[in-house]
Protein backbone atom coordinates (compact mmCIF):
# COMPACT_ATOMS: atom_id res chain seq x y z
CA UNK A 1 0.00 0.00 0.00
CA UNK A 2 1.04 3.66 -0.76
CA UNK A 3 0.10 6.16 1.96
CA UNK A 4 -0.09 8.80 -0.46
CA UNK A 5 -3.28 11.61 -1.17
CA UNK A 6 -5.08 9.27 -3.59
CA UNK A 7 -5.43 6.64 -0.87
CA UNK A 8 -6.24 9.09 1.90
CA UNK A 9 -8.60 10.10 -0.52
CA UNK A 10 -10.49 6.99 -1.59
CA UNK A 11 -10.54 5.70 2.36
CA UNK A 12 -12.01 9.11 3.68
CA UNK A 13 -15.32 7.60 1.26
CA UNK A 14 -15.11 5.03 3.40
CA UNK A 15 -15.07 6.24 6.77
CA UNK A 16 -18.43 5.35 8.85
CA UNK A 17 -19.16 5.45 12.47
CA UNK A 18 -18.04 2.04 14.42
CA UNK A 19 -20.79 -0.39 15.21
CA UNK A 20 -21.46 -3.38 17.67
CA UNK A 21 -23.55 -5.71 16.64
CA UNK A 22 -24.82 -8.39 19.61
CA UNK A 23 -25.29 -11.99 19.04
CA UNK A 24 -24.01 -12.02 15.36
CA UNK A 25 -22.49 -15.84 16.11
CA UNK A 26 -24.35 -18.39 17.87
CA UNK A 27 -22.27 -20.98 20.33
CA UNK A 28 -21.94 -23.33 17.49
CA UNK A 29 -20.92 -21.01 14.66
CA UNK A 30 -18.23 -19.55 17.80
CA UNK A 31 -17.13 -23.62 17.70
CA UNK A 32 -16.65 -23.71 14.02
CA UNK A 33 -14.71 -20.00 14.35
CA UNK A 34 -12.58 -21.70 17.29
CA UNK A 35 -12.19 -24.79 15.07
CA UNK A 36 -11.13 -22.70 12.05
CA UNK A 37 -8.54 -21.40 14.12
CA UNK A 38 -7.16 -24.26 15.27
CA UNK A 39 -7.43 -26.53 11.98
CA UNK A 40 -7.96 -24.20 9.39
CA UNK A 41 -5.24 -21.63 9.31
CA UNK A 42 -1.68 -21.90 8.13
CA UNK A 43 -0.08 -20.36 10.60
CA UNK A 44 0.89 -19.30 13.94
CA UNK A 45 3.39 -17.29 16.31
CA UNK A 46 3.82 -16.27 19.82
CA UNK A 47 4.89 -12.20 20.70
CA UNK A 48 7.34 -11.46 23.37
CA UNK A 49 4.10 -10.73 25.63
CA UNK A 50 2.62 -13.66 25.57
CA UNK A 51 0.01 -12.85 22.82
CA UNK A 52 -0.89 -15.96 20.42
CA UNK A 53 -1.75 -15.50 16.71
CA UNK A 54 -2.60 -17.83 14.21
CA UNK A 55 -3.75 -16.70 11.14
CA UNK A 56 -3.85 -17.62 6.89
CA UNK A 57 -6.29 -19.47 4.81
CA UNK A 58 -8.14 -16.10 5.31
CA UNK A 59 -9.99 -15.64 1.74
CA UNK A 60 -11.69 -19.07 2.75
CA UNK A 61 -12.51 -18.19 5.98
CA UNK A 62 -14.50 -14.95 4.75
CA UNK A 63 -16.26 -17.26 2.18
CA UNK A 64 -17.65 -19.84 4.33
CA UNK A 65 -18.08 -18.24 7.84
CA UNK A 66 -18.20 -14.22 7.62
CA UNK A 67 -19.32 -13.04 4.08
CA UNK A 68 -22.99 -14.01 4.36
CA UNK A 69 -23.16 -12.19 7.80
CA UNK A 70 -21.96 -9.25 6.74
CA UNK A 71 -23.77 -8.67 3.36
CA UNK A 72 -26.28 -6.65 4.86
CA UNK A 73 -23.76 -4.34 7.10
CA UNK A 74 -21.05 -3.95 4.23
CA UNK A 75 -20.20 -3.40 0.72
CA UNK A 76 -18.76 -7.12 0.30
CA UNK A 77 -18.42 -6.63 -3.46
CA UNK A 78 -15.41 -3.92 -2.49
CA UNK A 79 -13.76 -7.16 -0.83
CA UNK A 80 -10.87 -8.29 -3.03
CA UNK A 81 -8.88 -9.39 -0.03
CA UNK A 82 -8.67 -10.04 3.71
CA UNK A 83 -6.11 -10.10 6.05
CA UNK A 84 -6.03 -10.47 10.30
CA UNK A 85 -5.66 -13.05 12.96
CA UNK A 86 -6.93 -14.87 15.29
CA UNK A 87 -5.50 -14.02 18.63
CA UNK A 88 -5.38 -15.17 22.15
CA UNK A 89 -4.21 -12.35 24.98
CA UNK A 90 -3.57 -12.49 28.43
CA UNK A 91 -3.63 -8.52 28.60
CA UNK A 92 -5.56 -5.38 26.64
CA UNK A 93 -4.56 -3.44 24.06
CA UNK A 94 -3.17 -0.16 24.11
CA UNK A 95 -4.44 2.41 22.30
CA UNK A 96 -3.90 1.93 18.34
CA UNK A 97 -4.89 1.87 14.52
CA UNK A 98 -4.83 -1.61 12.86
CA UNK A 99 -3.40 0.03 9.39
CA UNK A 100 -0.44 -1.79 8.00
CA UNK A 101 3.42 -0.96 8.46
CA UNK A 102 5.23 1.81 6.81
CA UNK A 103 7.04 -1.17 4.78
CA UNK A 104 3.55 -3.68 4.50
CA UNK A 105 3.76 -6.12 1.84
CA UNK A 106 0.98 -5.39 0.03
CA UNK A 107 -0.02 -4.58 -3.28
CA UNK A 108 0.68 -0.88 -4.68
CA UNK A 109 -2.81 -1.08 -5.87
CA UNK A 110 -4.53 -2.12 -2.76
CA UNK A 111 -6.20 0.27 -0.47
CA UNK A 112 -8.15 -0.34 3.51
CA UNK A 113 -11.75 -0.99 3.53
CA UNK A 114 -12.83 -1.85 7.14
CA UNK A 115 -12.17 -3.71 9.80
CA UNK A 116 -14.04 -6.34 11.98
CA UNK A 117 -13.35 -7.68 15.29
CA UNK A 118 -15.24 -11.00 16.43
CA UNK A 119 -14.64 -12.03 20.36
CA UNK A 120 -14.44 -15.39 20.40
CA UNK A 121 -14.18 -16.58 24.37
CA UNK A 122 -12.74 -15.01 27.69
CA UNK A 123 -11.20 -17.13 30.42
CA UNK A 124 -12.65 -16.65 32.82
CA UNK A 125 -16.16 -15.37 30.84
CA UNK A 126 -16.67 -12.94 33.83
CA UNK A 127 -14.74 -10.52 32.24
CA UNK A 128 -16.27 -7.78 31.35
CA UNK A 129 -13.73 -5.59 29.76
CA UNK A 130 -14.76 -3.02 26.51
CA UNK A 131 -13.36 -2.13 23.40
CA UNK A 132 -13.21 1.69 22.77
CA UNK A 133 -13.44 3.67 19.35
CA UNK A 134 -12.11 7.12 19.29
CA UNK A 135 -13.46 9.70 16.54
CA UNK A 136 -9.95 10.07 15.37
CA UNK A 137 -8.74 8.10 12.19
CA UNK A 138 -4.97 8.30 11.04
CA UNK A 139 -5.23 7.78 7.31
CA UNK A 140 -1.62 6.55 7.22
CA UNK A 141 0.26 3.72 8.29
CA UNK A 142 0.26 1.89 11.33
CA UNK A 143 0.90 3.53 14.43
CA UNK A 144 0.88 3.56 18.50
CA UNK A 145 -0.54 6.35 21.22
CA UNK A 146 1.89 5.34 23.76
CA UNK A 147 2.20 8.45 26.25
CA UNK A 148 2.92 7.97 29.59
CA UNK A 149 4.12 3.95 31.34
CA UNK A 150 2.28 1.76 29.66
CA UNK A 151 3.79 1.32 26.11
CA UNK A 152 2.77 -0.74 23.62
CA UNK A 153 5.14 -3.43 22.63
CA UNK A 154 5.05 -3.42 18.93
CA UNK A 155 6.97 -2.68 15.96
CA UNK A 156 4.57 0.22 14.83
CA UNK A 157 5.23 3.43 14.82
CA UNK A 158 4.73 5.02 18.41
CA UNK A 159 4.05 8.66 19.73
CA UNK A 160 4.34 10.00 23.25
CA UNK A 161 3.68 13.24 21.81
CA UNK A 162 0.61 12.84 19.75
CA UNK A 163 0.71 16.75 18.13
CA UNK A 164 3.50 14.86 15.94
CA UNK A 165 1.19 12.50 14.01
CA UNK A 166 0.06 13.15 10.82
CA UNK A 167 -2.86 13.00 8.68
CA UNK A 168 -5.37 12.68 11.53
CA UNK A 169 -9.06 12.90 10.18
CA UNK A 170 -12.33 13.48 12.09
CA UNK A 171 -15.87 13.70 10.92
CA UNK A 172 -16.25 17.65 12.07
CA UNK A 173 -12.26 18.76 12.21
CA UNK A 174 -11.03 16.88 8.77
CA UNK A 175 -7.83 16.58 9.09
CA UNK A 176 -6.03 18.68 11.92
CA UNK A 177 -3.05 17.83 14.18
CA UNK A 178 -3.98 16.55 17.64
CA UNK A 179 -3.82 19.14 20.63
CA UNK A 180 -2.87 17.60 23.97
CA UNK A 181 -4.20 20.83 25.40
CA UNK A 182 -7.63 19.32 24.62
CA UNK A 183 -8.17 17.43 28.18
CA UNK A 184 -10.43 14.21 28.39
CA UNK A 185 -12.74 14.74 31.02
CA UNK A 186 -12.45 12.28 34.33
CA UNK A 187 -16.15 11.78 33.37
CA UNK A 188 -15.92 10.67 29.94
CA UNK A 189 -13.10 8.67 30.85
CA UNK A 190 -15.01 6.45 33.37
CA UNK A 191 -18.48 6.27 31.63
CA UNK A 192 -16.20 4.88 28.63
CA UNK A 193 -14.59 2.64 31.46
CA UNK A 194 -11.27 3.91 30.73
CA UNK A 195 -9.92 3.59 34.54
CA UNK A 196 -10.11 -0.11 34.05
CA UNK A 197 -7.71 -0.17 30.67
CA UNK A 198 -5.74 0.56 32.87
CA UNK A 199 -3.28 3.51 31.46
CA UNK A 200 -3.88 6.83 33.29
CA UNK A 201 -5.99 9.49 32.14
CA UNK A 202 -3.27 11.88 30.45
CA UNK A 203 -2.66 8.90 27.75
CA UNK A 204 -5.79 10.05 26.32
CA UNK A 205 -5.68 14.04 25.94
CA UNK A 206 -6.00 15.07 22.88
CA UNK A 207 -8.72 12.14 22.11
CA UNK A 208 -12.26 11.74 22.19
CA UNK A 209 -14.32 9.06 22.26
CA UNK A 210 -17.03 7.79 19.88
CA UNK A 211 -17.98 4.71 21.25
CA UNK A 212 -17.64 2.37 24.10
CA UNK A 213 -19.13 -1.16 23.55
CA UNK A 214 -18.61 -4.34 26.07
CA UNK A 215 -16.35 -7.01 24.80
CA UNK A 216 -18.77 -9.70 23.86
CA UNK A 217 -18.40 -13.23 22.41
CA UNK A 218 -20.38 -14.03 19.77
CA UNK A 219 -20.65 -10.04 19.00
CA UNK A 220 -19.16 -8.35 15.65
CA UNK A 221 -17.67 -4.76 15.84
CA UNK A 222 -17.19 -2.62 12.25
CA UNK A 223 -15.04 -0.40 12.53
CA UNK A 224 -12.69 2.19 9.81
CA UNK A 225 -8.80 0.18 9.75
CA UNK A 226 -7.47 3.78 10.12
CA UNK A 227 -9.85 4.41 13.27
CA UNK A 228 -7.65 4.72 16.77
CA UNK A 229 -9.16 2.39 19.45
CA UNK A 230 -8.03 0.67 22.41
CA UNK A 231 -9.73 -2.40 24.86
CA UNK A 232 -9.79 -2.29 28.49
CA UNK A 233 -8.97 -5.23 31.31
CA UNK A 234 -11.95 -4.14 33.30
CA UNK A 235 -12.92 -4.53 36.41
CA UNK A 236 -13.10 -8.53 36.38
CA UNK A 237 -10.03 -9.21 34.80
CA UNK A 238 -9.13 -12.16 32.44
CA UNK A 239 -6.63 -14.21 32.27
CA UNK A 240 -6.76 -15.01 28.22
CA UNK A 241 -9.45 -13.99 25.31
CA UNK A 242 -9.72 -14.94 22.15
CA UNK A 243 -10.79 -13.02 19.17
CA UNK A 244 -10.96 -12.46 15.54
CA UNK A 245 -9.82 -9.72 13.61
CA UNK A 246 -9.90 -9.11 10.17
CA UNK A 247 -9.32 -5.97 7.48
CA UNK A 248 -10.82 -6.04 4.15
CA UNK A 249 -8.36 -4.64 1.17
CA UNK A 250 -9.98 -3.18 -2.04
CA UNK A 251 -8.74 -2.13 -5.01
CA UNK A 252 -7.40 1.69 -5.23
CA UNK A 253 -9.38 3.59 -8.07
CA UNK A 254 -6.52 5.90 -8.49
CA UNK A 255 -9.39 8.61 -9.22
CA UNK A 256 -8.46 11.85 -7.25
FE1 LIG B 1 -6.73 -3.29 16.75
Amino acid sequence: MIFDNKFRKQVEKYLSESKHYPDIFNKDEINELVDFMFKGTKWWRTSPTGNLFLGGNFNQLFEKHIKHKIENLLDTSLIKTCSGNFFHTPHQYGVHTDMPEPDNTYDKSEVTYKSILVPLYMLPDTHNGRIVFYDQRVIDSGCTFDWGPHRSTTHYRSFTDYSKIDHVYTFDKGYHTIDTNEKMSQEIFENSGLQYAPSKIDRYHGLSIENSFPWLPGSLYVFDTCQVHSSTLGEKSFITKAGLRISFITERTNES
